[in-house]
C-alpha cells in the first residue's frame, strides 16, 4: 500500500477513510508517517468504538482525526475536491456503489481501494461458504471499467498476497494456521494473490 501511495500527495489532502472498519489501516498509515489529516467512517458503532481507542492509545493521538459512525453513502462531500479516498475491502458488500462513486467524486481526487481477486482460490472457497457476500462481484477488467465510468482512470495496480485462511474451519485452526504460516512466510508457500490494490485518479 505504501508503494502505491508513494506518488499521491498526502500533505493538504484529507484521507477518507470509509469504511474504516476498526482503522487498522489508517493508524498503520499514521504509524509510518503517511497522511496528516485523517476521517474515519464506519457504519458499526463497535468498530468505531474500537477505532476510538486505537486513536487514544496509539501514536495517532496528537493527530486531528474525526472519527464517526456514518454510512459511507452518507460521508460529508464538500468543501474539499482533492482528498484521497481509502476504500479497502468493501465495495463488494455495499448496497449502492453508483451513487456511491458518484457523490465521492466531488471531494475524492485519488481512490485507493482493494478488492478481492474473485478469479483466486482463496475467493472461490470463501463464496462457497457465504454465497450472498459479494452483492458486486466483479472482475479486475469489469472494476476497472466501472471506476472508468465514474469518471476515474487507473494509475497503479498490484497483486496482494493473502493467507488462505478460509480453507480452516475453525477459530482456532485458523488461529493457528495464520501464526504458523506468518512466522514462515518466506519459505512457505501458503499466501495466494487473492486481492489486488489499485490507485485511480479522477479525469479533470
Ligand atoms: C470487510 S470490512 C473492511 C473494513 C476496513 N476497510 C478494513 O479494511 O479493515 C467492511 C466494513 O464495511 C462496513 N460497512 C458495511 N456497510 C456499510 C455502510 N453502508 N456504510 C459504512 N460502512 C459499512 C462494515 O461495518 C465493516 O466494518
Amino acid at each position: 500500500m505504501r508503494d502505491v501511495l508513494r506518488d499521491v500527495p498526502t500533505d493538504d489532502a484529507t484521507i477518507v477513510d470509509a469504511p474504516c472498519g476498526d482503522g487498522s489501516i489508517s493508524f498503520w498509515l499514521i504509524k509510518y508517517g503517511i497522511g496528516k489529516q485523517f476521517e474515519l467512517y464506519d457504519i458499526s458503532e463497535h468498530s468505531i468504538n474500537v477505532a476510538r481507542r486505537m486513536h487514544d492509545w496509539g501514536g495517532a493521538k496528537d493527530l486531528d482525526l474525526t472519527i464517526e459512525v456514518s454510512d459511507v453513502h452518507d460521508v460529508p462531500v464538500n468543501g474539499h475536491a482533492n482528498d484521497v479516498w481509502l476504500l479497502i475491502n468493501s465495495l463488494y458488500l455495499l448496497p449502492d456503489i453508483d451513487r456511491l462513486v458518484d457523490r465521492m467524486r466531488d471531494r475524492a481526487k485519488t481512490i485507493i481501494a482493494v478488492f478481492p481477486n474473485v478469479a483466486s482460490k482463496n475467493y472461490q472457497k470463501f463464496i462457497s461458504q457465504i454465497p450472498d457476500m459479494n452483492i458486486n462481484e466483479m472482475s479486475v477488467d469489469d472494476t476497472i471499467a466501472f471506476f472508468a465510468k465514474h469518471g476515474y482512470k487507473l494509475d497503479d495496480k498490484r497483486d496482494m498476497d493473502c493467507i488462505p485462511l478460509n480453507y480452516f474451519k475453525s477459530k482456532y485452526t485458523k488461529l493457528s494456521a495464520c501464526y504458523i504460516l506468518n512466522l514462515f512466510e518466506r519459505v512457505l508457500p501458503g499466501k495466494e494473490k487473492c486481492y489486488w490494490i489499485a490507485r485511480f485518479s479522477r479525469e479533470e
